[in-house]
């Protein structure tokens, strides 16, 4: 990461962090700040980022460089994409940390985050930047002074990168603009593209699973059935709520299968959807239509490996959690994308998958997270994480668990 302070680095840094742990990368963020505050002590006034301290320069180019050690050693010992969270607001820093990582065989590429809206920089100093401990027990306003020194400081030395420094992806005005150079390959490019859909705007997303399906009701997996009596009803309450929770003027963009139970939960809402094959319950191939006793009996072998390791145990014929987590990259990129509020009405896996990205749950969990029907699953974006609430409309429905 480049950037002078509150220009939203860490946000970016996680966020991608998130993005590429989902899609199976070991991932790590190494923030430099965490290092300072750990070994230097928390509480540092502005003029420990004053360049013409020596003393502080030096304190503060040894924890930028052991923090390199560390990542450079989890590289070693397996990991994937690290994210090196720290201003490197140099030339001559970036030179250090590029020579260090390409003398580990390490591929580098800059994420520059440039800001200059006043607006936007004051936003993020006063809704993360007073929380940090550095400024535990002070005056807010004195707080945001000093945080400002603090940019001025490193302001006075800043070089944005330049060409010859190699790849790199600029962020300008929090993604009004985006360029890009010398971005070669599958996984630098899939960087690229998320950032292009980023932005910091913070809306709820709505999870919910279709209303009971005749196949629920039967214990049946799979299937493109449609709704039970309880199911219709449920849909009948979503709509309800949505009038209540969004309002008839405000949008919302609904999300829904290409399966009949979710165009039918959806369809009381009265509004317009997008129908996603992405978005599709996990296929069960030769098992589709079966109750889970009927899988123990007939193929107690799939029946145990799928116990054993659901993550990534593939139905004959079928998908796996990882297979489903693949394909549901396009859905998540969109959801990142809207700037209203989003309401995808799907299927369990899809759903279990979606939140586990959305929470930052490890993806092996995600065939273990509860996501019942006919229940709303209301996520809110805060600074660095998603706020959950869960809102039950019922009518109670079958329960459709594992035997
Ligand atoms: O039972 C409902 C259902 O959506 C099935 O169609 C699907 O196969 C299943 O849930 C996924 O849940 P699990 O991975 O726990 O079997």
């Amino acid at each position: 990461m480049v950037g002078l302070p509150a220009r939203g680095k860490t946000h970016i840094a996680r966020r991608l962090a998130r993005y590429l742990s989902w899609l199976g990368y070991s991932t790590r963020v190494f923030n430099v700040g965490n290092y300072r505050r750990a070994r230097l002590g928390s509480q540092k006034d502005q003029s420990f980022f004053d360049p013409d301290n020596a003393e502080a320069s030096a304190a503060r180019a040894e924890v930028a460089k052991v923090a390199l050690d560390d990542m450079v050693a989890w590289f070693a010992d397996g990991g994937e994409v690290g994210l090196y969270d720290a201003t490197n607001s140099t030339r001559e820093r970036r030179l250090q940390v590029a020579d260090r990582c390409r003398a580990a065989g390490l591929q580098v590429v800059f994420v520059e985050s440039l800001c200059e809206d006043e607006e936007v920089i004051e936003s993020n100093i006063r809704q993360t930047k007073l929380h940090m401990p550095d400024y535990a027990n002070f005056d807010p306003e004195r707080a945001v002074d000093d945080f400002r020194q603090r940019i001025a400081n490193y302001a006075r030395v800043y070089e944005p990168v330049v060409p010859d420094e190699g790849s790199f992806v600029k962020l300008i005005d929090v993604g009004r603009r985006l360029e890009a150079h010398r971005i070669q390959g599958y996984l630098p490019s899939r960087l690229v593209y998320f950032l292009m859909n980023l932005h910091p705007i913070p809306r709820p997303i709505y999870l919910t699973r279709h209303g009971e399906s005749l196949f629920n009701v039967e214990h049946r997996i799979g299937g493109d059935s449609l709704l039970s009596p309880r199911g219709e009803a449920f849909a009948a309450r979503l709509s309800g709520f949505v009038a209540k929770e969004i309002g008839e003027d405000r949008e919302i963009s609904i999300f829904t299968s290409t399966l009949r139970r979710t165009i039918e939960t959806a369809r009381p809402l009265g509004r317009t959807t997008v129908e996603w094959r992405a978005l599709d319950e996990i296929d069960a191939g030769d098992c589709d239509g079966m109750t889970y006793e009927e899988i123990q009996r007939r193929l107690p072998d799939e029946y145990e490996s799928r116990e054993s390791h659901k993550f990534d145990y593939r139905y004959p014929r079928g998908e796996s959690y990882r297979d489903v987590i693949r394909r549901l990259e396009p859905v998540i990129v969109e959801i990142e994308r809207e700037r209203t509020p989003v309401m995808v009405v799907a299927h369990q896996a899809v759903l279990r998958a979606l939140y586990a990205y959305l929470m930052d749950r490890p993806p092996h969990e995600c065939p273990h997270i509860e996501v019942p029907l006919h229940t709303v699953i209301k996520l809110t974006p805060t600074t660095y994480a998603c706020a959950e609430e869960r809102i039950a409309l019922g009518p109670t429905a079958s329960a459709i668990t594992r035997p």
